[in-house]
């Protein structure tokens, strides 16, 4: 479970990104955060998966408080989260196959485990044909979805992206939103931050809006307002 109790934070003293964000996930939900550039998404993201600390209030994620965590505990936190960074983070000498097995090993999983999951990772993600191939030798929906399929491997409670659609065609979106859904339809809680207003209309989930590092909206159906509407909305 995710929850966020008055979460504030502050870079160098000043830039107040986050601004009193509450809100529960609860395990198995497909939730999208969606909101206009600088609204704190990311920073979001990265308390989530312990890359920072909240400045103020309680982060809460797997069993695991944000603002109290020991440095030698991030890597438990870390199994159990899956993260898919807007830049994919690929490693580039490695082949698809080395990147998806790499972070099964940082975590000691035996050669055994390792030589049956990864495989059937990247058949779900559809690369079951590429797993030779470096990541120059991709193309960038393929390159999103090694990333996906690394962030699954290590079967995590709870699957994030950052922009996961950033760089895709429509079609391209429309077939990663659907893997994301398969994938919570297998029992991951996904959390989804976005830009693309029609897909997340269509998909009809939770959508948590942001503005300004602070919740303006959030609720379930497919609600991502563009700012005519959100006008209309006031005047009603
Ligand atoms: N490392 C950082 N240092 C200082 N300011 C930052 C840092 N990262 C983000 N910010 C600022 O925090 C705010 C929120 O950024 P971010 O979370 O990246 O928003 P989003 O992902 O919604 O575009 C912005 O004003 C951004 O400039
Ligand atoms: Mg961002």
């Amino acid at each position: 479970m995710i929850e966020l109790q008055d979460v504030c934070k502050i870079y160098d003293g000043s830039t107040r990104a986050l601004n009193g964000i509450s809100l529960k996930i609860e395990d198995g939900e497909f939730a999208f955060v969606v909101g206009p550039s600088g609204s704190g998404k990311s920073t979001l993201i990265k308390l989530l998966a312990g890359e920072l600390r909240p400045t103020d209030g309680k982060v809460l994620i797997n069993g695991f408080d944000i603002g109290k965590i020991k440095n030698k505990d991030i890597p438990y936190l870390r199994r159990t989260i899956g993260v898919v960074y807007q830049d994919f983070r690929l490693i580039d000498n490695k082949t698809v196959y080395e990147n998806v097995a790499f972070v099964m090993r940082a975590v000691g999983a035996p050669p055994r485990i390792i030589k049956k999951r990864v495989p059937y990772v990247l058949e779900l993600v559809g690369l079951k044909n590429k797993t030779r191939r470096l990541p120059n030798q991709i193309s960038g929906g393929e390159k999103q979805r090694v990333a996906i399929a690394r962030a699954l491997v290590n079967n995590p409670d709870v699957i994030i992206a950052d922009e996961p659609t950033g760089n895709l065609d429509p079609a391209r979106s429309v077939e990663l939103m659907s893997l994301l859904e398969k994938i919570n339809g297998l029992g991951t809680t996904v959390l989804v931050v976005t830009h693309e207003r029609e897909l997340v209309n269509k998909l009809a989930k939770r959508v948590i809006a942001i503005e300004h590092g602070t919740v303006i909206s959030d609720r379930t159906g497919g609600y991502y307002l563009d700012e005519k509407e959100k006008i209309q909305q006031i005047l009603v």
